[in-house]
């Protein structure tokens, strides 16, 4: 895509990436994902965030578009992960005259990822730079998603640029901004992105919703995906539903099976939810990418896990995504549990002990030895459908979730 202006003065510069298999090398990325990259012109100009180091080229080219690159005065770093920063050597040698800005924080980052310690200036948390008929606002928020974070705000078009907070996986189809899309077929991609890469940051994401929250903000300019200029409300609800935990009170069942006894357990479960009017949604962990499995977890509010003993422990991909989802701090969840053991239990006390740390509500649990008899069959659905009649209580699906 080339640059395109999104405000007077402000232009979208950035990159679409559909080569990379996996973002930070975990996660898949089947629809690609957009590194966004601003230009603000004033008498100074600033660059703020880049693209990932393959992407220079492409990014100097879109800059080329609007102003030469050795006309840029500054280079925003709002965020030191190198999907972002790592264009900066590129950019330095293209305009040697830019000072660098980020926040205190970043300074060593800069300095070990790069070799960057001259021209760069630290900015402090709500201090401005007035490019001359354009004014920056720099604003920090840690932890969302690096500690060095900041947001950068654009005064006078009240453009908000706050790099991975309220960004999604998804490359830009030729379009760039919310309503030149049906935004519900992004939200699957964006809820991935949120649980697998900042949802773990929960709570500094509502602390920076709330401390952005007196600004006046038309458009949300986020470093990943689509542009925010119609409802830029809508995507700061998502988040902030998602920050916040809030699930539809429906049923995920993850399970996996070696032989399929487990697999079994996982229909009846899942019918068991089903008779009670709560829709469900089956995954087989052994097939499914983990990063898809986090996503469907934190879209609804009841967890069943089946898992099949292994090597005495918890199946591994089972216990893989359990493990991911304590390391993203999960929060507030419906837990059923069931699973198989040949000789010796050892599945179902193992999650059990792990589901209790997490703090989830542990519902009930089935144990069965080798194949599962019809009364299995029936603990396994009466678990099930548990599991729904406890969720039923629940609030009604939040829109968007
Ligand atoms: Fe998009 Fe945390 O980098």
């Amino acid at each position: 895509m080339s640059a395109r202006e999104i405000r007077p003065g402000i232009f979208w510069v950035g990159v679409n990436d559909r080569t990379t298999d996996l973002f930070e090398g975990v996660w898949p990325l089947p629809h690609g994902v957009s590194y966004n990259a601003y230009l603000v012109v004033g008498e100074k100009i600033a660059l703020i965030d880049g693209a990932k180091a393959p992407f220079a080229e492409e990014l100097l080219r879109n800059i080329s578009e609007i102003i030469p690159p050795e006309k840029l005065d500054y280079l925003v770093v709002n965020h030191m992960e190198p999907d972002h920063s790592g264009s900066l050597p590129q950019l330095r040698r293209a305009a040697p005259g830019a000072t660098v800005l980020a926040t205190q924080h970043a300074l060593p980052m800069l300095a070990h990822f790069y070799g960057i310690t001259g021209g760069v200036r630290a900015v402090s948390d709500g201090e401005a730079l007035d490019l001359g008929g354009k004014v920056l606002r720099f604003f920090h928020i840690p932890f969302v998603h690096w500690p060095e974070t900041m947001a950068t705000y654009e005064e006078t078009q009240k453009v908000l640029f706050p790099c991975d907070a309220f960004g999604g996986f998804h490359a830009l189809d030729g379009v760039l901004f919310d309503d030149e899309v049906d935004v519900a077929e992004y939200e699957d991609e964006i809820l991935r992105y949120f649980s697998n890469i900042v949802g773990m940051h929960s709570k500094p994401v509502l602390r920076a919703i709330e401390k952005l929250a007196g600004i006046e903000i038309e458009v949300i300019a986020p470093s990943h995906g689509l542009v925010w200029r119609k409802d830029p409300g809508h995507i700061v609800e998502l988040y902030s539903r998602w920050a916040r935990m809030e699930a539809r009170p429906e049923v995920t069942v993850v399970f996996g099976s070696m032989y399929g006894f487990t697999a079994r357990m996982a229909e009846a479960v899942a019918q068991g939810s089903a008779e009670e009017g709560v829709p469900v949604r089956v995954l087989d962990a052994g097939r499914i990418h983990v990063s898809y499995l986090i996503r469907e977890a934190w879209k609804r509010k009841g967890l069943v896990l089946g898992a099949p003993t292994y090597d005495t422990g918890i199946f591994p991909p089972v216990e893989y995504f359990l493990r991911l989802l304590e390391r993203k701090r999960l929060r507030d969840r419906v837990v059923g549990l069931f699973g198989s053991y040949g000789w010796k239990g050892g599945s179902v006390p193992k999650m059990r002990e792990r589901v209790e740390a997490l703090g989830w509500d542990l519902v009930g649990e089935v144990s069965f030895h080798g194949a599962p008899t019809p009364e299995d069959l029936a603990r396994a659905r009466e678990l099930g459908a548990e599991v729904a009649r406890r969720l039923r209580g629940s609030a009604p699906s939040p829109k968007g979730l």
